[in-house]
């Protein structure tokens, strides 16, 4: 983008929120709305199931629902996130990660038993257990996902993440034995997550010389992905199971998770926001959407600003990818010496700020930043057209 618009744009964002309070989260609307197009059509015949994590605003999750028949379902990051969200409307609630928590599964099996589709996620026989107990407490039949482990284990990488045990045929099949042992509960989904290619990016420069591996890595593990979701739809398909769904992939991985004919729907968040970590992938780049401001509140000495606020560092393994970045005006940059900081933030910069100038930043990564905010500022055209409530701003934190 050249200099000139990134001006205009920085420009536009002042005076728009020249009397909001700041800190503040924002979220450009007109960029959402081309993000929600543009992944529509990169998911092709596939429909996308919005990772709520990567967003954690009730208000947004309904809004992108009712955008397109497109966006169908939630996968849910706890059970009692998906009990407040089926509470307010939704349905289709998928619980991505496992969880032995009894009164939030005891509070989804009522909601079940009211007529709403909620899958818990299992990947081992005590996951099912727990499952079978809470069904025959509450008098009801649950349904279950249940989550394949989708990594590439070399001599001396773990390429991907540590999450399913359920690594081959035989372990789909000791579960599938131990499913028929339970006529509470019923396998209804399965998701196959290749965090490896769809939440890592291919040029990233944090990774450096790591790049050209990571790209040949995510080439070799691709095939070997999908003949293993394949394979594990097939076996349980042949034992006469009939599933809702069968879910991959995430931001990331659009392009080669739609190849596998045995996927139904991808789970998608992060590219709604497209924060910073979504900028260096090869195959699509999103528009910032989510972002937030900070004031200047002090001016050091020249040449330097320091800001109120700002220190919302990502999760994830630890790295420069996972600070946030500032993001307009164009030309200004953190300090090594304080990054950014739990309550001051300095910025090296050549402009002329003055004391109560805005600063943007970018967070790494999508949902997180939402828990530091009760509430987004959306903008729209050259106004601000609404406040969402954030999860923080509704009173609910789940974790
Ligand atoms: C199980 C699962 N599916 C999909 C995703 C993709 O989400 P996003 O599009 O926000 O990267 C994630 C993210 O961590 C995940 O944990």
């Amino acid at each position: 983008m050249s200099s000139n618009l990134t001006e205009t744009i920085y420009k536009r964002y002042v005076d728009i929120l020249k009397d909001q309070r700041l800190p503040a989260l924002i979220l450009d609307k007109d960029n959402l709305n081309k993000n929600i197009n543009d992944i529509a059509l990169r998911a092709d015949r596939l429909k996308i199931r919005i990772a709520s994590k990567s967003v954690r605003c009730l208000t947004l999750l309904k809004y992108v629902l009712e955008s397109s028949s497109k966006y169908q379902g939630i996968l849910c990051f706890s059970a009692e996130e998906a009990v407040f969200l089926s509470q307010n409307g939704l349905d289709d609630l998928v619980i991505a990660y496992p969880t032995s928590q009894l009164k939030a599964l005891d509070a989804v099996a009522e909601e079940v038993k009211k007529g709403k589709k909620i899958y818990p996620m299992v990947d081992c026989a005590e996951h099912l257990k727990i499952l079978k107990q809470v069904a025959q407490k509450h008098n009801t039949t649950l349904s279950y996902c249940l989550e394949i482990d989708m990594s590439m284990k070399l001599p001396a990488i773990h390429f991907g993440v540590m999450r399913s045990p359920v690594r081959n045929l035989k372990d789909v099949e000791s579960i599938l034995k131990e499913d028929a042992k339970y006529p509470e509960i019923q396998l209804k989904g399965v998701m196959g997550y290749e965090a490896q290619i769809a939440g890592l990016g291919d040029y990233n420069p944090a990774f450096g010389i790591k790049n050209p591996i990571i790209r040949l890595l995510k080439k070799k593990s691709i095939p070997k992905i999908q003949k293993f979701r394949t394979q594990t739809i097939d076996l349980i398909k042949s034992k006469g199971i009939d599933l809702d769904f069968i879910n991959g992939g995430g931001t990331g991985s659009f392009e080669t998770t739609k190849l596998d004919p045995s996927v139904t729907e991808i789970a998608m968040g992060s590219g709604l926001f497209a924060p910073t970590l979504f900028d260096y992938y090869k195959n699509f780049q999103h528009r910032p959407s989510l972002f937030y401001a900070l004031e200047v509140c002090r001016i050091p000495e020249k040449g330097i600003v320091t800001c109120l606020g700002g220190g919302y560092v990502a999760s994830g393994s630890i790295g420069v990818d996972k600070v946030p970045k500032p993001f307009l005006p164009e030309g200004i940059k953190l300090t090594e010496n304080e990054g950014v900081g739990e309550v001051q933030t300095p910025i090296e910069t050549s402009r002329n700020f003055k004391i109560g100038d805005p600063i943007f930043f970018r967070h790494s990564k999508a949902g997180e930043i939402c828990e530091r905010f009760n509430k987004i500022t959306v903008i729209e055209g050259d106004k601000i057209c609404d406040t969402w409530p954030t999860y923080r701003g509704e009173g609910v934190c789940f974790f």
